[in-house]
């Protein structure tokens, strides 16, 4: 499809078998550095400090892969293919409040995943459904380096200039070590079907300039496509795949937010809408008792995810199995595959 495949993130600690069976995955994400050394955040600049403050880089292990978007306290969007290989709980941080990551900023708050809710239609040929929630630990406190994005109405269809923004790559083969923004004209689904053919549907959304040279990249995807209205950014989209970057004729595709607004409160139990934060660690409400049992259900798929994880996929070095596999193994043999479906955990 293009340039070479140049992994130099935590796949090169897997074995070539395991290598093989990502290679499809490589070739669409943009999590993942299937790049030529000359692509960057095209045609980008740098972002005012702080313009976007509801972006975070996206660390797995300790190593920025993606980006997210706030849009809770607790909830963190992000998109599928980021955790295609990699669904420990546990391994992925985010940084909110970052800037520079290469700095240590006094406006960062650092932030573990303590769920996640993959989409359990994600289809990893096509790029379906690419959007995961991430619910974190502790709550985020909201200032104005911190903040939670605007998500569009359900009928919601932006016509004009988008911004992606990310860490993604840079000139020269070095990613981005400040927040990076960009200004791309959306373009119609009809438009972006003329070469990803059935590869674009109604829920993905696409960008691009007309003589190439601006897009996302990677390291870019999971983070936000905002389109500025009456002043205010809303998250019109999750950056999700495309054929190089900026190359022109080839658009960058994003999963369509207000496409899966139904399918976040579903999800989650939480209503992202519903104006202002809810106050973390507040009762639960009339649906306590269900949200109770959701929690509970969902640890035990957790393990039973984890025990799966350590069967499949040789961990990276930095990380010891230990007496989770024995505790993982036990909640598999007791996990009610009844309680698991509805959270979706063992998709795939
Ligand atoms: C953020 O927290 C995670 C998980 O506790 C940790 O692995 C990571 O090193 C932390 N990052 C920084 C920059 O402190
Ligand atoms: C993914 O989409 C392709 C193309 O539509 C389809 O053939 C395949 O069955 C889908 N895979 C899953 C797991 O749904
Ligand atoms: C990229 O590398 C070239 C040659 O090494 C250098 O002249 C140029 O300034 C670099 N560009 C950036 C943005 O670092």
């Amino acid at each position: 499809m293009k340039s070479p495949i140049n992994p130099k993130n935590i796949v090169w600690f897997l074995p070539t078998f395991v290598k093989t069976l990502l290679v499809l995955d490589l070739l669409l994400a943009k999590c993942e550095p299937a790049v030529a050394a000359d692509e960057k955040i095209v045609g980008g600049q740098e972002a005012p400090k702080n313009g976007y403050p509801s972006v975070v880089p996206l660390n797995i292990w300790g190593y920025h892969e993606c980006a997210a978007t706030i849009i809770h306290q607790e909830w963190l969007l992000s998109a599928a293919h980021c955790l295609s290989y990699n669904a420990e709980v546990e391994s992925f941080s985010f940084m909110a409040g970052e800037h520079n990551l290469q700095l240590k900023e006094d406006t960062e708050q650092n932030v573990t995943a303590i769920q996640m809710l993959r989409h359990t239609k994600f289809n990893l040929s096509t790029y379906e459904n690419d959007i995961v929630l991430f619910k974190i630990t502790p709550p985020l406190k909201f200032n104005k380096y911190v903040q939670k994005a605007l998500l569009p109405d359900p009928d919601f269809n932006p016509v004009g200039i988008s911004t992606p923004v990310g860490w993604g790559k840079t000139d020269n083969s070095s990613r981005s070590q400040v927040l990076m923004e960009v200004d791309i004209p959306i373009i119609t689904n009809e438009k972006c079907k003329e070469v990803y053919k059935d590869k674009i549907f109604d829920t993905k959304i696409c960008a691009m300039e007309e003589d190439g040279g601006k897009d996302s990249c990677n390291r870019d995807s999971g983070g936000p496509l905002y389109f500025k209205k009456d002043g205010k950014q809303i998250l019109v989209g999750i950056t999700s795949h495309g054929n190089g970057c900026g190359l022109k004729g080839w658009p960058g595709v994003y999963t369509r937010v207000s496409k899966f607004l139904q399918w976040m409160k579903e999800t989650s139990g939480v209503d992202f809408t519903a104006d202002g934060p809810a106050p973390p660690g507040s009762k639960p409400g009339k649906s306590g008792i269900r949200k109770i049992f959701m929690n509970l259900a969902e640890s035990v798929c957790n393990q039973h995810q984890k025990y799966k994880q350590t069967q499949k996929i040789p961990k990276p070095v930095r990380k010891k199995p230990g007496s989770s596999i024995k505790a993982g193994y036990l909640a598999w043999k007791t996990c009610p595959s009844s309680a698991c479906n509805p959270f979706k955990f063992l998709q795939s």
